[in-house]
């Protein structure tokens, strides 16, 4: 996280804080119920301005608006309810009792699985938490963001928002938290997404593999043993950097990754037809997050995603980019 805070701010002045959205390259699901996951921060990200007021809670933002009052009031529950969650814990910690307006500005699109309520509640955390002169240390963020993310997914492993708020390309680990690896050399692969339109709910889709766990022990076990060898796999050729472009080896793991998120029952034929579609003109493609909806990535040569997100654009795939990775994660300054 790079912080640039100065004096606590008072009445009038602004925090404004960004936070990037994220790409699960392998272990979505798996992680929730223990094996490792390789994520990477993207290119997009949620701008989060926090201003003190009279009184209230405002939050506006594309997906609409949200407004109380005072600052103790229940707040109905929508997607902007972990903001006001944690705009009003934060307060009650802080022992102020005017008011807060947070402004959200996003460039990642909601419910497709880069992360957008991730990268939204910590920004908003990190911004709120320097509005109120409250530690704003990693840690603090963290423990605010999730706990406000965990209002409406209770789940959560924590990989997202580890992702808002770090950067970079990492594996994740429940126990440990973030483990850097090498940090990404544009040569060694590309990366494209496709949309495919359709908005998911992480929760039920959580919950769905958590059923199909309890009805299919054996058969969960053996796909989850599956996923960490493809994670140990995927980790030695993101480390070992002699060996130069990485994205066939890559993409063959995330068709493997892909057959192991159908079992579990996570894909549709919307989305295996978009995988379908994207595997052949790249190295491998694969749900990213929670699946149902939202997005496929798939792994490239460097120089060939901007043909390739073309392609996909012919084939009626308007919603298809090339994304970057980014190492900064979370932005914050008064
Ligand atoms: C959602 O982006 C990823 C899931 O693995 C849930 C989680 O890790 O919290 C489905």
């Amino acid at each position: 996280m790079r912080s640039a805070m100065h004096d606590i701010p008072t009445h009038g002045e602004t925090v404004t804080s960004s936070a990037p959205g994220k790409i699960i390259l392998f272990g979505e699901h798996f992680i929730v119920h223990g094996t490792d996951a390789i994520l990477c921060a993207i290119d997009r990200h949620v701008y989060v301005t926090a201003a003190k007021t009279e009184s209230g809670i405002h939050i506006t933002s594309d997906v609409g608006e949200l407004k109380t009052s005072t600052i103790t009031e229940d707040a109905p529950t929508t997607a902007l309810m972990p903001l006001h969650h944690l705009a009003r814990a934060a307060a009650r910690r802080a022992g102020y009792s005017g008011g807060i307006t947070l402004q959200v500005r996003s460039e990642i699109p909601p419910g497709a699985g880069l992360g957008s309520s991730s990268a939204c509640c910590a920004a908003a955390a990190s911004a709120v938490l320097g509005l109120l002169g409250l530690d704003v240390s990693d840690t603090a963020i963290m423990d605010a963001a999730l706990d406000a993310e965990r209002t409406i997914h209770p789940n959560l492993s924590g990989a997202d928002t580890t992702a808002s708020l770090y950067g970079g390309i990492f594996l994740y680990n429940r126990g440990v938290g973030y483990i850097g690896l090498e940090p990404h050399r544009a040569d060694r692969f590309g990366l494209v997404v496709s949309n495919s339109g359709t908005a998911h709910d992480t929760d039920s889709m959580v919950r769905r593999v958590q059923r199909f766990r309890d009805n299919h022990v054996a058969i969960f076990s053996r796909l989850r043993k599956g996923e960490r060898e493809l994670i140990q796999r995927a980790v030695e050729i993101l480390s070992d950097l002699e060996a130069g472009a990485a994205a066939e080896s890559l993409g063959r793991l995330a068709a493997i990754n892909q057959s192991y998120l159908r079992k579990i029952g996570v894909s549709s034929p919307e989305l295996d037809r978009l995988v379908d579609a994207m595997q052949k003109i790249t190295y491998g493609a694969k749900i990213t997050g929670a699946g149902g909806g939202g997005c496929v990535v798939a792994f490239a040569d460097a120089g060939s995603v901007r043909g390739i997100v073309t392609a996909l654009q012919k084939m009626g795939y308007r919603d298809s980019f090339a994304v970057g990775i980014d190492e900064e994660g979370l932005v914050l300054s008064c």
